[in-house]
């Protein structure tokens, strides 16, 4: 069963994504605990062509909770991440309270910009982020709180979903007059 697919998902513009996402409480309610296994099942089952085909999901990165209209501060991240040539691992992760306490100077952005399962309208054009950040957050999947380094990739999806939690989303970014634009710094992620 899933309580998340295509036709629930929270579609822009709807003010639930433009709100600011309240903090969660420890310990979790049994309520918060069945909203991170619906984001969880549905990022992890997505990604399977079977399953999203079967199951009506649109393949992705994350989720936030404002997506499925919970405004709270709760996100799943799943990619893949190259650890090498050619060599990816699965990495998951099930986020409350995220927050970036800091940041390179550097940014960079994804090749073809970005899509969110909230925007079906296409927004291009490039999306500049930190490069690098450090997270602080509490994982739902490890029970602690943890603090995570992450770049490339995994750092653009975490801004992205963290956005969510601000009511942010990720054409904001997107240099109006000039869309591709960017200087020689913006570091390129292919994907
Ligand atoms: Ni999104």
């Amino acid at each position: 069963m899933y309580n998340i697919n295509r036709d629930t998902i929270v579609q822009d513009p709807n003010p639930g994504l433009r709100t600011k996402c309240e903090p969660v409480t420890f310990p979790l309610s049994q309520e918060d605990i069945n909203t991170m296994e619906d984001m969880l099942k549905y990022v992890r089952d997505s990604r399977d062509e079977e399953l999203a085909e079967k199951y009506n999901l649109q393949p992705a990165n994350g989720i936030a909770a404002p997506q499925i209209g919970i405004l709270k501060q709760m996100t799943v991240i799943v990619i893949d991440q190259e650890v090498g040539e050619d060599e990816y691992v699965q990495v998951e992760y099930a986020l409350i309270n995220p927050r970036i306490i800091s940041h390179s100077k550097k940014q960079s952005a994804l090749e073809y910009g970005e899509g969110c399962l909230s925007i079906q309208q296409v927004h291009e054009g490039l999306v500049p982020r930190h490069w690098r950040i450090k997270v602080h957050a509490y994982d739902y999947l490890q029970k602690k709180e943890v603090i995570i380094e992450a770049k490339d990739l995994l750092s653009i999806v975490m801004q992205h979903e963290i956005d969510h939690l601000n009511g942010i989303l990720f054409y904001d970014h997107i240099n109006k007059e000039n869309p591709w634009a960017h200087d020689s710094s913006l570091k390129i992620i292919e994907y």
